[in-house]
């Protein structure tokens, strides 16, 4: 059975990774822009009629593109430039549609986040519900509670939320998140700047890629306080102005990386990071036994010595500053080979350990319990034909196949992983491993 399932995904036609495993990792990589603060940060670019400029935007995913499809379908211009990494959006005199339908929507769950600034600018919009996904359900009833507190009315039909502002516009509002969501955070920020008065977001979440975004809103001309920290305090404005912004390095991207380097016994160095944003995961590659250095935007990881000087470790996840769920699966790769036990416990998605099969299928030793799961360090992890259902599981069995010290790694269905790496397989053959992306 296995073995048909091995022959069925090597001639499924699709784009692979193939990896042979064993090079240490030594040079420089690059880091891009983050996504999960682009995405944003283009709807964003909704809220005003003037040219938002965005830069350092990682311009190659799939998961920009299709942003850029669903903002251009809505009728506003968007220009992308891989080789600048330059993205602009003008949206001048509004958009021409208030509908954001399945088909773009369901290709990517940010795209809910455009519900809001249409409501505030434009009184009215249409918006495909994004549907659950590999990682858990991801409901998005936060989003929709805290648009209602704001005046709007609501309705979910035939899979569509249709919103509808009342008379006079948004109003400010006191919500309070019953649980600390990233995205719900996000929408209502960015919708509540042209709300009328003042909206309170508590117990928001403070990962540093809505830091980015307040931070943006302000030089668009946004009044908010309490950046950073999990009370923001919004004062609406009339309107938003254009403005110009770098989107800040990719703190996951980096994360993975780092792992990569101590787990393949090398010496990377890690451009254009923002140390700041990861104090969780350095503070989880020292406790295992790797050396960390950080120098203005330069991250270095070194492993001393042998594989066994790594130790396992427990890993809960956590929203920000904590550890985060986007790391979760890079971790566990890495616990795998670690000297001794390490228990992984997942609190922010019910579904997030798809990569446990694919692993275990390259050797290691890992038992699931509920959201936990105990990792005991094996010797040695074998290549193995392997494929998963998330972008960070994807990346995680890469890691993995970089490791595996015996046979070939072939990842498949790679469209995971180009949602959120930018030329990986080309940023890691760089410094040294054996890896191609074969179509
Ligand atoms: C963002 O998703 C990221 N996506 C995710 O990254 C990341 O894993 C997640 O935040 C947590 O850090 C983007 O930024 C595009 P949440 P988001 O709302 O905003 C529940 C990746 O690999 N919830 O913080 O959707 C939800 O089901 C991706 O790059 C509700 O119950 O995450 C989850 O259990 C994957 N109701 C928890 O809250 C809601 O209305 C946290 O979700 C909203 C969320």
């Amino acid at each position: 059975m296995t073995d048909q399932i091995d022959t069925d995904l090597a001639n499924d036609g699709m784009p692979k990774i193939k990896i042979i495993g064993g090079n240490p990792l030594h040079g420089e990589i690059q880091i891009s822009g983050a996504k999960n603060a682009a995405l944003k940060l283009v709807c964003a670019g909704l809220l005003t009629s003037d040219e938002l400029k965005l830069t350092n935007v990682p311009t190659s995913l799939r998961d920009m593109t299709t942003l850029a499809d669903l903002l251009r379908y809505l009728g506003a211009d968007v220009d992308m430039d891989d080789n600048a990494k330059t993205m602009s959006i003008r949206a001048i005199g509004g958009v021409d549609k208030t509908l954001a339908p399945y088909d773009l929507v369901r290709k990517m769950r940010a795209s809910i986040l455009v519900l809001g600034p249409l409501l505030a600018r434009h009184g009215e919009a249409k918006v495909s519900l994004p549907g659950g996904c590999a990682i858990g359900s991801r409901p998005v009833d936060l989003h929709l509670m805290g648009l209602e507190t704001m005046g709007a009315d609501i309705k979910i039909e035939d899979g569509y939320v249709i919103a509808k502002s009342p008379e006079g516009g948004l109003k400010g509002a006191e919500i309070l998140f019953p649980k600390v969501s990233v995205g719900a955070t996000e929408h209502l920020l960015m919708t509540a700047t042209l709300a009328n008065g003042t909206t309170t977001l508590s117990n928001a979440a403070m990962e540093p890629e809505i830091t980015d975004l307040a931070e943006c809103l302000v030089k668009m001309g946004a009044y908010i306080e309490g950046i950073g920290t999990n009370k923001l305090i919004i004062h609406g404005v009339e309107t938003l102005k254009g403005a110009e912004h770098s989107v800040i390095p990719d703190r996951i991207e980096t994360g993975t990386f780092m792992i990569a380097a101590a787990l393949t016994g090398g010496d990377v160095t890690l451009t254009n990071t923002r140390a700041n944003t990861l104090d969780s995961v350095t503070a989880l590659l020292r406790k295992a036994g790797a050396d960390v250095t950080i120098s203005g935007d330069k991250i270095r990881v070194r492993r001393q010595d042998d594989l066994k000087s790594m130790r396992g470790i427990d890993i809960m996840t956590e929203p920000y500053p904590g550890f985060p769920t986007d790391m979760q699966a890079q971790a566990m790769t890495m616990l795998t080979l670690c000297d001794g036990a390490g228990m992984v416990t997942e609190t922010i998605f019910e579904n997030r350990f798809m990569h446990v099969p694919e692993l275990v299928r390259m050797g290691a030793n890992i038992t699931v319990q509920g959201n936990s799961a105990i990792v005991r360090g094996v010797d040695t992890l074998k290549g193995a034909q392997v494929m998963a259902t998330d972008l960070r599981a994807s990346v995680a069995l890469v890691i993995a196949g970089l490791c595996a010290t015996e046979g070939e790694t072939t990842v498949n269905r790679i469209y995971h992983l180009e949602r959120g790496y930018e030329d990986i397989a080309g940023k890691l053959s760089a410094v040294g491993a054996n890896i191609r992306r074969e179509n």
